[in-house]
């Protein structure tokens, strides 16, 4: 698995600074509001389960499932596998994700969440692409801005493998080539 990593891009120790860090700000934001945690799986769940530690305040989490890609590239069609177990209605919803990329995932969750009217909806992701966006998405909470690399680990994945590894590595093109 390592043999297949270009370079570690974020370590484990830069990582826990971050995340932590944004676990924080987001205690601060939100206390007294009871917020919902809204993850998207399958990549949010080593930055969902290191973030939630580091909130401090009463709140609630649920799941979504999205999806739009396959490989390295977006096929741009989102497509709701797995919808909420509960009613967001009134709630102050934060959605956990692990990259903003081009946008277009988190533009139309934003969306088809905001029919369900929600207090607020406010985004959380471990990392965002800038110089790839398409559709128009800003996150209130963002750890790292990244180049435009295909990076892999801490719950990322290509074609379902290395979201074990520990920190965030660019994977080396080879592998998908
Ligand atoms: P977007 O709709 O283009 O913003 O894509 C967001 C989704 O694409 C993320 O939630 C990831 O699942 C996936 N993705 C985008 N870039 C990467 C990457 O560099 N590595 C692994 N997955 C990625
Ligand atoms: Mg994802």
């Amino acid at each position: 698995m390592k043999n297949d990593i270009e370079r570690v891009l974020i370590s484990e120790e830069e990582l826990r600074a971050k995340v932590s860090a944004a676990g924080e700000r987001i205690s601060r934001d939100f206390e007294g509001k009871n917020p919902l945690f809204i993850g998207v799986l399958k990549g949010c769940f080593i930055f969902m389960a290191d973030l939630l530690r580091y909130v401090s305040i009463p709140c609630s989490m649920d799941f979504m499932a999205v999806s739009s890609y396959s490989g390295t590239t977006s096929t741009g069609a989102v497509k709701i596998t797995k919808d909420l177990s509960e009613d967001i209605a009134g709630r102050h919803v934060i959605i956990v994700e692990d990259i903003l990329d081009s946008g277009v995932t988190l533009n139309y969750l934003k969306q088809f969440l905001e029919q369900r009217n929600p207090a607020s909806i406010h985004i959380a992701t471990l990392m965002d692409k800038p110089a790839r966006r398409k559709a128009p998405v800003y996150a209130e909470y963002s750890c790292f801005e990244i180049p435009d690399a295909f990076v892999v680990g801490y719950g990322l994945d290509y074609n379902e493998r290395y979201r074990n590894l520990p920190y965030i590595g660019v994977l080396k093109p080879a592998v998908y080539e």
